[in-house]
C-alpha cells in the first residue's frame, strides 16, 4: 500500500523538469549522469568539470563547507543552475553508529531498525549528505563473503522488511525537510551469491530463484519508494549488472514501475573491460544506456562516449532523456532546486542522547545468547572478582565495525568503559591477552590466564577486527583469527567460568568457542553503544532477545548452510547426530549427508535464547481449506513461562507440500516481537494471502496452487508447533 502523504517519485512529469529538459544541450545531460568521486584526480580539474556543467553529482564530498563550495560551482557559474547532489555510504549511522546492519537484523524489529535509519538521515543531512549508498539488501548465504556484514542475512522476508524499514526511516515522509537523505537500494542485484565467497565474483542464479529469493527485498524497497538503486558489480548469468538490460529495464522499470534513479556501482562501466564483455569503453556506453543505466560513478563512461553514440544514430537522445528526467526528479524531490546549500544546524544532533538511546537500544536487541549454561547469566549479584579479557573489549573503533567512515572512535562506549561503571562494587581487571584479533603472539597468555584465575568469572570479548569484514574482506577459514582460540583454551583450563562475547562481521565457527564457553553472546559489530548494551545484557537490566538472521554453520565445508533447503529426493536423516568431525568413520546411508560431519548448522536460523522461557500452545488455521486465492488466519498463544519479563520473536514458517517446483522446506513468512512479563501470554496473529504462498513457476511465472501447506510457529527455524491447510 502506498502512503499517499510520502514523498514519492511517480510517473507523472514534473513541470520543472519538463521545462528544463528541452534547454539543455546534450552534454549538459550527460554530465547529470556523471558521479564525481570527490578526492579521485585532480580538484581543479573537478571544479572545472563543474562549472562546465560535466558533473551532476558527487560522492564523498567530505564537509558541509565543500559541499556548499561545490554546489555554489553548479547553482551560480554554470548555464541552467541546476543544483548536484551529494551521495555517501551512510550505512549503519553517521556519527552515532548503529550495530551493523547483519546485527541490526538480528533484532527482527523493523520498527527500531527504522528509527536508527532515521536517526542516522538526520545526522548525514545536518552534514551535507543528500543521499546514502543504503540500505544494502543482498540476501547471501555465504559468510565466507566479506559483506555478509552489511547484509540482513539469509532470508528474503526478513532482508525485505527491513530494507523497507531502513528505506522509510531514511526518506522519512518528506524527503525535503533537512532531516532526511535519499536512499539507494544495493546492490541490483544477486550479489549476494558471489560465487565461493570472493566479492566481485560471479553469480549464475537461475530466474526461479532469483526472482524467489533475491528479488523480492528490492521489489519492498521500491515499493517503499525508495529514490535510488545501485547495480551490482557482478555478472548475473553472464551479464555485468550494470548492462543487464534484463534486471535495469525489465524487472525494475517495466515489471515494477520503478521512476527513480539506476546509478552504477563505483566504475563498474571501466570494469566491463575486465569482465571481456566490452572492447572499449564506448561499447560500454552503449551497453550500460541500452541497459537502462541512468547515472555512472566515479568514472567518466557515459560522458566521454555517449555524445558519439547519439551521432552515429546508435543511441537516441529520447532515451539519455529519460535517464536525465529521473536523475533531477530525485534532486526535485530532495528539494535542491529550492535550496541547493546546506546551512550548519545550530543545535547538532550528531550523537545526541536520543540517538544513542536508539544505538542502546538497537545494539541490545541486536545481540545473540547463545549458550547460558546453568544460567549462568545474568550476573548474580555480589561478584567481588572479574577478569576481562580479550582485545575487542576496549577498543572504540573496531566495535563500530565496517563502513563507519563517519564514526567516532572517542564517543564508543566499550565493554570495559561500560562494566567499570556499571559495576562499581566488583574489582574489574582488564587484561587484553592478545594486541588484536589477528595477533599470534602468544607471550601474555600465562599472565593472562593468572588473572582470569584469581578471579570469581572471566568475560572473554573475541572476534573480528572491523576491518575483516566489508568489501573485499572475504575469509576462506573462519575460525577467530589470530591465536584467539588457544587464548580461550587457556583461560578454560583456569577453571574459572567463562562468559564470551563475540564481536564479529559475520558467522564464524563457534563449536571450539562453545566448548570453553559457560555462556555466549553474539554481539557482530554493536557500535557506538555496544559496551552499554551488551553490559545492560550481562548485568540482567536487560534480556537478550536477538535472534540469527543468518545460520551458524560447524564448519566452512558445509556452506551454504541456510533452513530454507530443499529436500532433495534422499533428505539427510533427521536424527543422524554425533557424526565425527572430519573423521569418515561412520558411513552414512545414501542419502544427502556428509561421512564427516552433521548436516545442520551449529545454531539455525532464527535461534536466540532469552533469560526466561517461552511456551507455544493453540495453534489455530482458519479456514483450513479454502479456495486458492483465499487468505488463511494463523493465531498462536504465546506464554512467558520463566520468571522474568522478556522479549519473543514469534516466527511462522510454510511449506508447499506438494508443487509442480521443489519448494524449501520452510520458508519464514512472518515474524513478530512480543514483549511479556513472567506468566503472561498473549495471541500472536499471522495471514498468509496469495502472494505469501506464491513461487516462480516452470513457466517463470508466479503462481500458487493446490494441495497442503504444513506450518509452524516458534522459536526458532526448527520450530516444532505444526498445523497445516489445504487450498483448493
Ligand atoms: C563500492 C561498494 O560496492 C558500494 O556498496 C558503495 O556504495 C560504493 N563503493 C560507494 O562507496
Amino acid at each position: 500500500m502506498h502512503d499517499a502523504s510520502i514523498t514519492r517519485l511517480g510517473p507523472e512529469p514534473i513541470a520543472l523538469v519538463e521545462e528544463l529538459l528541452p534547454r539543455m544541450t546534450l552534454r549538459e545531460k550527460l554530465g547529470q549522469m556523471t558521479q564525481h568521486a570527490y578526492g579521485v584526480g585532480d580538484l581543479e580539474q573537478a571544479h572545472r568539470s563543474v562549472e562546465q556543467g560535466d558533473v551532476g553529482s558527487f560522492l564523498n564530498a567530505g564537509t558541509l563547507e565543500i559541499r556548499n563550495q561545490l554546489q555554489r560551482l553548479a547553482v551560480e557559474h554554470t548555464r541552467l543552475g541546476i543544483p548536484l547532489i551529494f551521495g555517501r555510504d551512510v550505512v549503519h549511522g553517521f556519527k552515532t553508529v548503529f550495530p551493523i546492519p547483519l546485527g541490526q537484523a538480528a533484532s527482527f524489529d523493523p520498527a527500531l531498525v527504522e528509527r536508527a535509519a532515521a536517526a542516522a538521515a538526520h545526522e548525514a543531512a545536518e552534514a551535507g549528505v543528500d543521499w546514502t549508498f543504503a540500505p544494502m539488501v543482498d540476501v547471501t548465504r555465504d559468510p565466507r563473503w566479506g559483506r555478509v556484514a552489511e547484509t540482513c542475512g539469509e532470508d528474503p522476508v526478513l532482508t525485505a522488511a527491513l530494507g523497507a524499514a531502513m528505506v522509510r526511516g531514511f526518506q522519512g515522509q518528506h524527503l525535503a525537510d533537512g532531516k532526511h537523505v535519499a536512499a539507494c537500494a544495493k546492490h541490483f542485484a544477486g550479489y549476494g551469491a558471489s560465487e565461493s565467497g570472493k566479492d566481485y565474483n560471479t553469480t549464475w542464479i537461475p530466474e526461479p530463484l532469483l526472482r524467489d529469493v533475491h528479488l523480492p527485498p528490492f521489489k519492498a524497497c521500491v515499493d517503499a519508494g525508495v529514490m535510488s538503486v545501485m547495480s551490482a558489480f557482478n555478472d548475473l548469468n553472464g551479464v555485468p549488472a550494470s548492462v543487464n538490460a534484463f534486471l535495469l529495464q525489465r524487472v525494475l522499470k517495466q515489471e515494477w514501475g520503478f521512476s527513480g534513479l539506476v546509478v552504477s556501482d563505483w566504475a563498474a562501466l571501466m570494469e566491463l573491460l575486465e569482465h571481456g564483455v566490452t572492447e572499449h569503453p564506448k561499447q560500454s556506453a552503449l551497453e550500460a544506456v541500452r541497459a537502462g543505466l541512468d547515472m555512472e560513478m566515479a568514472t567518466t563512461t557515459l560522458r566521454d562516449h555517449v555524445g558519439a553514440l547519439v551521432d552515429e544514430g546508435l543511441v537516441s537522445v529520447a532515451s539519455i532523456d529519460a535517464a536525465v528526467r529521473r536523475i533531477l526528479g530525485v534532486k526535485y524531490h530532495l528539494g535542491l532546486f529550492d535550496e541547493p546549500y546546506r546551512k550548519p544546524p545550530t543545535v547538532s544532533v550528531a550523537l545526541s542522547a536520543p540517538h544513542r538511546a536508539v544505538a542502546r537500544e538497537l545494539a541490545r536487541a541486536s545481540v545473540v545468547l547463545l549458550k547460558n549454561h546453568d544460567g549462568l547469566l545474568p550476573l548474580r549479584r555480589g561478584l567481588r572478582k572479574l577478569a576481562v579479557v580479550g582485545p575487542l573489549a576496549a577498543d572504540g573503533a573496531n566495535q563500530l565495525g565496517c563502513w563507519a567512515f563517519d564514526g567516532e572512535a572517542e564517543a564508543s562506549i566499550t565493554l570495559m568503559d561500560a562494566l567499570a561503571s556499571r559495576l562499581p562494587e566488583a574489582e574489574v581487571s582488564y587484561v587484553p591477552g592478545v594486541s588484536d584479533t589477528r595477533s599470534l603472539d602468544t607471550s601474555a597468555f600465562e599472565s593472562t590466564a593468572r588473572v582470569v584465575a584469581s578471579a570469581e568469572l572471566g568475560i572473554v570479548c573475541v572476534g573480528e577486527d572491523a576491518l575483516l569484514s566489508g568489501e573485499a574482506k572475504c575469509r576462506a577459514f573462519l575460525d577467530l583469527p589470530g591465536a584467539q582460540q588457544a587464548l580461550l583454551e587457556r583461560l578454560g583450563a583456569t577453571g574459572t567460568p567463562l562468559v564470551v562475547i563475540v564481536m564479529a562481521g559475520r558467522p564464524l565457527l563457534l563449536e571450539p568457542v562453545c566448548q570453553h564457553a559457560q555462556a555466549l553472546l553474539y554481539a557482530w559489530h554493536p557500535g557506538t553503544l555496544g559496551g552499554e548494551a551488551i553490559t545492560d545484557l550481562l548485568t540482567g537490566a536487560a534480556c537478550p532477545s536477538g535472534k540469527l538472521p543468518i545460520s551458524m554453520p560447524r564448519a566452512v565445508g558445509q556452506i551454504p548452510v541456510y533452513y530454507a533447503r530443499r529436500n532433495t529426493g534422499r533428505p539427510p536423516k533427521a536424527d543422524r547426530t554425533g557424526v565425527p568431525k572430519g573423521t569418515p568413520l561412520d558411513p552414512v546411508d545414501f542419502d544427502s549427508s556428509y561421512l564427516d560431519l552433521e548436516v545442520s548448522p551449529l545454531f539455525p536460523f532464527g535461534f536466540g535464547l532469552s533469560y526466561t522461557n517461552f511456551g507455544y500452545a493453540e495453534l489455530r488455521v482458519t479456514p483450513p481449506r479454502a479456495p486458492i486465492g483465499s487468505r488463511i488466519s494463523i493465531s498462536v498463544v504465546v506464554g512467558n513461562r520463566g520468571a522474568r519479563r522478556g522479549t519473543e520473536t514469534v516466527q511462522l514458517y510454510v511449506r508447499d507440500l506438494v508443487a509442480s517446483m521443489t519448494r524449501p522446506i520452510r520458508e519464514l513468512k512472518g515474524f513478530r516481537r512480543v514483549e511479556l512479563d513472567a506468566g503472561e501470554q498473549q495471541t500472536v496473529s499471522f495471514e498468509l494471502g496469495p502472494s505469501d504462498l506464491a513461487f516462480t513457476g516452470r513457466d517463470l511465472e508466479p503462481r500458487v496452487e493446490p494441495g497442503r501447506f504444513q506450518i509452524w510457529v516458534g522459536s526458532d527455524s526448527n520450530a516444532a508447533l505444526s498445523a497445516s491447510f489445504e487450498l483448493v
